[in-house]
């Protein structure tokens, strides 16, 4: 039996949607969370280096808790890859805060999901603080926290996980503001899986 040229472009067709929307969805999947905050913009997607992924991480906080002080508690995020140079990604970082302990899976482990303590925008308070601390649980399950700012509450960890590893980061961050600003800093964040 031969096909007639027109079913054969269709196939052809088809077969190339297919793999399309196979590669795409392998190329890009993204883990997130559904207590992330909405100020700020997105910053840009930063990946580790091919073959490699994030196998640790360290936070920048805010930890400076005095009255008249605005609040920003979690800046930013750095997550360290296991590249030969070591390289880190930290997609848009947020202005104040001290570097906090770097935490790292077991050996031969990658980070593979993660979740949010966030403190929920309130119109009525003065000082909003968005997401306060993060968590992460490695592929073989174990958990790494360290315990950043502690307003708010926990959500549920992201409903899909990496795998084979997070690979990469995009942050939404609400850049310093003028004296008027109610500071929130860093309000979700998006990983990347390898
Ligand atoms: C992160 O990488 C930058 C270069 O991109 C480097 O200057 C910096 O020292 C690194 N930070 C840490 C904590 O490794
Ligand atoms: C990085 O870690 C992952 C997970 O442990 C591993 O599969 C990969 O081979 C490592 N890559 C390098 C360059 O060490
Ligand atoms: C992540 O770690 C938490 C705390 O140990 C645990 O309850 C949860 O089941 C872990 N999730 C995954 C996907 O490993």
């Amino acid at each position: 039996m031969t096909m007639s040229r027109s079913s054969t472009s269709v196939l052809v067709f088809v077969l190339v949607i297919a793999l399309l929307l196979a590669c795409s969805a392998d190329a890009l999947k993204i883990i997130s969370v559904d207590n992330g905050q909405v100020q700020g913009t997105w910053g840009k997607l930063e990946i580790c280096p091919d073959g490699s992924s994030a196998i640790g991480y360290q936070t920048q906080n805010d930890l400076l808790d005095v009255p008249l002080h605005d609040k920003s508690a979690l800046n930013s995020i750095r997550l360290f890859c296991n590249d030969t140079q070591g390289t880190n990604v930290t997609s848009t970082l947020g202005d104040t805060g001290t570097w906090e302990l770097r935490q790292n899976c077991p050996r031969g482990e990658s980070l593979s999901s993660f979740r949010l303590r966030v403190q929920p925008f309130d119109s009525a308070s003065s000082d909003n603080t968005a997401v306060n601390s993060i968590q992460f649980n490695c592929t073989d399950g174990s958990l790494l926290n360290f315990n950043g700012n502690t307003a708010g509450n926990w959500g549920e960890f992201s409903a899909d996980q990496c795998e084979t590893g997070i690979c990469g980061l995009e942050t939404r961050v609400l850049p310093l503001g003028g004296t008027l600003t109610d500071n929130t800093a860093l309000n979700d964040v998006d990983f990347i899986c390898c």
